[in-house]
């Protein structure tokens, strides 16, 4: 009795080790663990019109639905960037066994430091202060006609192109036009409650 209940306290130990590293490691990032529900991020994809063959990159895959919606439904090849372990060895799992294998494929790589050149589009969950560190990076990167979609925070300085208030999705497309969002609501004479 008392070995089994060694051995049940161990699982337990185990379980507890993993899913505490799973939600703290990525705090050490800057940006916690909050995966995006799977109709925003359907949403999100038809907003930048993702199409079969283009080229996708999440910055911070999480547990890769991104990735793999993208591959899934919409035929695109998708690159998860992510900096933590765990969600990184979970993130390959899923792709090394996922129908879209030839498709996806995840870096252990901080989001700060990739070359974005080739994406045709970025999606973007990301804090209030990495999107104003991130922006001049990716407009400087980015080609000409890129997309990209930002979940729950904007980019400040760029005025979007589609905004989706109920999912508070903002679309952009490169390069982008200056006058953040404040621009966009005037250009279409529009009053929403930003949070
Ligand atoms: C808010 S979650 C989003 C996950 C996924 N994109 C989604 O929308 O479901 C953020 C993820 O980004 C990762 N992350 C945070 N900072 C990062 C960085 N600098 N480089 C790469 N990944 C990072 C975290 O580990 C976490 O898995």
């Amino acid at each position: 009795m008392i070995k089994f209940l060694f051995i049940i306290l161990y699982f337990v130990s185990i379980l507890s080790l993993i899913y505490g590293l799973w939600t703290i490691v990525p705090f050490f990032y800057g940006l916690p663990w909050v995966p995006t529900a799977k109709d925003r991020v359907r949403r999100a994809l038809e907003m930048v019109g993702l199409k079969p063959d283009e080229l996708l990159y999440d910055l911070g895959a999480g547990d890769g639905r991104i990735i793999l919606m993208a591959a899934e439904e919409f035929g695109a090849r998708a690159i998860g960037i992510e900096a933590s372990p765990l969600q990184y060895a979970f993130t390959w799992l899923r792709c090394f066994f996922s129908g879209s294998k030839s498709k996806v494929s995840v870096r252990r790589e901080n989001f700060y430091r990739t070359d974005l050149s080739d994406a045709d589009v970025v999606f973007a969950y990301l804090t209030s202060d990495q999107a104003i560190r991130l922006q001049d990076d990716l407009a400087a990167q980015l080609k000409p006609g890129a997309r990209v979609v930002a979940v729950a925070f904007d980019f400040p300085d760029w005025k979007p192109n589609d905004f989706d208030e109920g999912y508070l999705l903002f679309a952009y497309e490169m390069p982008p036009e200056k006058g953040g969002m404040a621009a966009y609501l005037v250009e279409n004479n529009e009053e929403v409650d930003l949070p």
